[in-house]
């Protein structure tokens, strides 16, 4: 059955990491996983997440930074993540139409009904099933965020990370109040400790959603 789940944290809260294991948990249970991410997820939405993620555009202003957002993400609904679901696939998505919430709206001081207006027409009926948000404080995700791009040479990647930290736990904070809105939809779950104490934690989540007879 089509099922699709959203992965959404602040920076270095180990999204990617999280959602390469579930995938491959799903896998060995034999559901068909198809992973994909925002901005971005088929080529014109990775073009437009080089002009909004790359350094060098800081000129880049607020509203057009929230349209190129619609814009990938109605690019990527269309390509990827509908045919998907239509398909009877599980879509894995790091990042969604929360992340504008929190990072348009709660971090830049966005009206959130317009943020909410947009995203309705860039997604149309592709609402997220599940939203699992990876949650830690800031400063240390931030901190592991900017040595994973420095280790990895990550250059093009540094316009959020560049943000101060009073941005970044705006976006936190923004987040949990979403998911403190959506309960049904949104769970948050601690991102701190090892990789594999999170995908516990996600794990147990995640089977409670896909088979909620065998929950403990
Ligand atoms: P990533 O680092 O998780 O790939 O995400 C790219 C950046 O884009 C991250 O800093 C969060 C930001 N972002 C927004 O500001 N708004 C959005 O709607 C999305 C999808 C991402």
């Amino acid at each position: 059955m089509a099922h699709f789940i959203t992965f959404e944290g602040i920076e270095g809260s180990g999204k990617t990491t999280q959602i390469a294991m579930v995938a491959e948990f799903l896998r060995r249970q034999g559901h068909h996983v198809v992973t994909t991410r925002e901005p971005g997820g088929c080529p014109i939405a990775d073009a437009i997440r080089e002009i909004l993620l790359h350094p060098a555009n800081d000129a880049l202003v607020d509203r057009a930074e929230l349209l190129l957002y619609a814009a990938a993400r109605a690019q990527h609904v269309a390509e990827v993540i509908r045919p998907a679901l239509q398909q009877g696939l599980i879509v894995l998505c790091d990042r969604y139409t929360d992340a504008t919430l929190a990072y348009q709206g709660y971090g830049r001081g966005l009206d959130l009904d317009l943020i909410e207006e947009l995203n309705a027409l860039a997604c149309a009926d592709c609402r997220p099933h599940l939203t699992l948000v990876l949650d830690m404080p800031h400063e240390a995700g931030l901190q592991r965020a900017l040595q994973r791009n420095s280790a990895e040479n990550m250059t093009d990647e540094g316009r959020f990370e560049q943000e101060s930290l009073a941005f970044h736990q705006r976006v936190r904070e923004g987040y949990l109040a979403l998911a403190r809105n959506a309960p049904q939809r949104m769970r948050v779950i601690d991102a701190t400790g090892s990789p594999g104490e999170v995908s516990e934690r996600l794990m147990a989540c995640l089977q409670n959603f896909l088979d909620p007879g065998m929950a403990p």
